[in-house]
């Protein structure tokens, strides 16, 4: 709730008596007119100030006070805005006048001129629903017709803002922008931990967190397409103390951006974290023509003050809500033939394959790379990639044959694709070279054998969207989508663009541009993002999928420990999970693991013995009955994998009345297992449970009592245990209220 009193107070100008004040041994004046302008989520309050001088400052970002007319206070207790430190606070740091921090935006203006400053001119707040209001402030430059609109999207009950930039000017012509940040956040703390992570491809999530120091920290990538393959744009703080999983404060934050990204992070001299997150500006120096509205995309930020479990939640539940395509819906269960068959199939293979799809019992099967290309056929990685019509060969009868054969079986269809990329050995490459990335007179370099398609194009645009278009329309019973992108941008350069400086940002908005078309023509069709594996997940490019593919590393041990990661950060029902041959663990530990999200198989069904073969049909309508849990739910956190012998994990359905609980043995090492009990959490404290081991393995028995009722307080005080040792390595329980 908005306190709509409280607002319209703050937002005219508090008069304040003209006074001295003592900080930090010096004395200060304290100024006289100030606007404050609140943004409010359900626990915290983010404060900016107009100083008198004008200069916007974010004075606060934290736990909201129990009085909000204190705010007005916060002048005197930081120093104030004559004082250095108080360029340090800026809202939106602008550079090349007074402001020598490290800054969110610099720009050459028309007449060669590099100095920015800005200042407040006007702000508003509107509520948009009764959960999201919209805090828009308008900073304009004193000499040159220059603006910028800050945009802060405060969603209340998820805790979660979304804030973004725009600009624009009335110059007599264009100007270059060197930097255009999103964000630029001032926290206070005694110290800060920043949990970033690093990776390659198969090694996704890679975790480190250590103590910033003063000095800027930098994140960032330059890969233009699969731009997080080495670093992804997502990172958290804690604040004073490293967060645990429920205690500490620490903000989570994430730029929604498919493409370069840039986070300086910044201690600066007087111990504040400057964070300042936004697109690349790498090789990317804007020209903005006059009356052009340059956008930003927005970084998105909670902070929990009560550890990372909670940000966890609110992000999830802001995701289900706001973000992800069918958030709040269902989901396919598949088979894939990636690992099963690589390229080497043909119609009869499929055949037999969509046959044990149905023998399985999910819902759909995934035909993945392979199926395209004539001239070139695509029977590896080296060709193909452009020339998307079915590969004679292999489909002599086409997609619409094996559409309606998975029908007959009673089961859908879904397919693999690659639109934005081109082998040098393709039809399209040929024809098309100018509508390739690629250096004039110099040697291609390639990434996988292949090369990216421009698509700074509208002529490229409407190829991709034609890719998908022209599937769908010839195939409407077609059910899912696997969008795929294996490549870097290498050889940046565009015969489109008249400004090379603009690739990689125009290539993001024409990818984002087709996916528009796409989602406006087909609204529910489910599409997995994927990225050579988990190359390319961000908020930006999820707004128009229903899922990821977190890695091409299936390994369940691996799993665990990345599924961990990127949990903190997306809800379980965006990660598809194949169950693969990747990995020395038994099939139940790795249909388990991928029991933690949205189910699928890569698997040979035919070859697998007959105990597990009952197994996985079995484990499929097991999933069935707790697939709602695991994906709407909440996700507790109960043991973590990176300190403890078993790693165990919680989703909780939103009634607190049904729950699963995954546990895994994730230490080899002699007697290594579950030796204490494992504390639930987030629990009704009224409500009794039973516990029920589920996913049992043909032939094998339960450690549990399913007739034990325990009360809430005996299982979030003292525990379970779920027997974890070696020869049950992986024990999944289900919680059920009794009533
Ligand atoms: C990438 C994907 C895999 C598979 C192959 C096909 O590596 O991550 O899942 O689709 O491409 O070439």
């Amino acid at each position: 709730m908005m306190p709509s009193a409280i607002t319209r107070f703050f937002s005219r100008p508090i008069s304040m008596l003209l006074t001295l004040f003592l900080v930090g041994g010096a004395v200060f004046p304290v100024y006289s007119q100030k606007i404050i302008i609140p943004v409010y989520s359900k626990s915290n309050a983010l404060i900016l100030q107009v100083e008198d001088s004008k200069d916007l400052n974010m004075a606060y970002f934290g736990e909201k006070l129990s009085d909000e007319n204190e705010y007005k206070n916060i002048s005197r207790v930081y120093r104030p805005a004559e004082d250095y430190s108080s360029m340090l606070a800026s809202a939106y740091t602008a550079s090349g006048t007074r402001n020598l921090a490290e800054p969110a935006i610099s720009v050459t203006h028309a007449d060669g001129n590099n100095g920015l400053h800005l200042l407040y001119e006007s702000h508003k707040q509107e509520k948009i629903d009764e959960n999201v209001s919209l805090t828009t402030i308008v900073l304009k430059d004193p000499v040159y017709p220059f603006w910028v609109t800050l945009y802060y999207k405060a969603y209340v009950n998820e805790d979660v803002i979304e804030q973004w930039s725009s600009i624009r000017h009335k110059e007599k012509k264009s100007v270059t922008l060197g930097k255009f940040a999103s964000a630029n956040l001032l926290m206070r703390g005694s110290a800060y931990w920043l949990r970033q992570y690093h990776g390659d491809w198969a090694r996704e999530m890679q975790p480190e967190e250590s103590r910033l120091t003063h000095g800027i920290k930098v994140l960032d990538s330059k890969l233009g397409t699969r731009a997080n393959l080495f670093q992804p744009p997502l990172f958290m703080v804690s604040l004073d103390k490293p967060a645990t999983e429920d205690e500490g404060k620490v903000l989570f934050a994430s730029l929604s951006w498919t493409g370069n990204f840039r986070v300086d992070l910044e201690v600066d001299h007087q111990d504040n974290l400057r964070i300042i997150a936004g697109v690349s500006n790498f090789a990317s120096a804007y020209s903005l023509k006059p009356g052009e509205e340059f956008s930003t995309p927005a970084f998105l930020y909670t902070l929990s003050n009560s550890g990372k479990g909670l940000a966890s939640r609110n992000l999830h539940d802001w995701a289900r809500n706001y973000k992800l395509v069918d958030g709040k819906g269902t989901r396919l269960t598949l088979l894939n033939n990636w690992e099963a068959t690589y390229f080497d199939f043909n119609e009869s293979k499929l055949s037999a394959l969509l046959k044990d799809t149905k023998k399985l019992g999910v819902d759909l099967f995934l035909l993945d790379d392979g199926w395209f290309a004539n001239k070139y056929p695509r029977n590896d990685d080296h060709a193909g990639l452009g020339d998307w019509q079915e590969n004679k060969q292999k489909l002599p009868n086409g997609i619409s044959y094996l559409v309606k054969e998975a029908d007959a079986n009673g089961v859908k269809f879904g397919i693999w694709i690659e639109p934005e990329m081109v082998n040098p050995k393709s039809e399209l490459y040929e024809k098309h070279p100018d509508w390739v990335i690629r250096q004039p007179g110099r040697d291609e370099h390639y990434f996988r054998n292949q090369l990216v398609l421009d698509l700074s194009n509208p002529k490229v645009q409407d190829f991709v969207f034609g890719i998908v278009d022209g599937l769908l329309s010839k195939n409407p019973e077609l059910a899912y989508i696997k969008w795929d992108c294996n490549a870097v941008i290498y050889n940046a350069h565009s015969s489109y663009l008249q400004n090379q400086s603009h690739l990689y940002i125009e290539y993001v908005r024409g990818l984002y541009k087709v996916l528009q078309r796409i989602r406006a023509k087909y609204a529910s069709i489910p599409m997995m993002l994927c990225s050579g594996g988990g190359g390319r997940v961000d908020y930006g490019a999820l707004q128009y999928f229903t899922e990821y593919w977190p890695s091409d590393n299936t390994d369940p041990l691996e799993r665990i420990f990345m599924q961990w990661e990127y949990s903190y950060f997306f809800p379980a029902i965006a990660s598809a999970n194949h169950v693969t041959d990747w990995g020395k663990q038994p099939v139940k530990f790795r249909t388990d693991v991928a029991m933690m999200g949205k189910l699928g198989f890569d698997i040979v069904i035919s070859k697998l013995d007959p105990k597990d073969l009952t197994f996985c049909q079995q484990a499929v309508k097991t999933y069935d009955s707790v697939k709602d849990i695991i994906w709407q739910g909440d996700q507790y956190r109960l043991t973590n994998p990176l300190t403890d012998d078993v790693a165990s994990v919680f989703y909780l359905d939103k009634a607190k009345s049904a729950g699963v609980i995954f546990n895994y043995l994730v230490n080899n090492r002699y007697g290594a297992g579950s030796a204490v009990p494992i504390r639930l959490k987030g629990l009704d404290p009224s409500k009794k449970y039973r516990l029920e081991e589920i996913n049992l393995y043909p032939g094998t028995r339960s450690a549990l009592n399913p007739g034990t009722i325990y009360t809430s307080d005996f299982l979030m005080k003292i525990g379970f245990n779920p027997a974890v040792k070696s020869g049950r390595n992986s024990v999944v329980v289900k919680i059920t209220e009794v009533r």
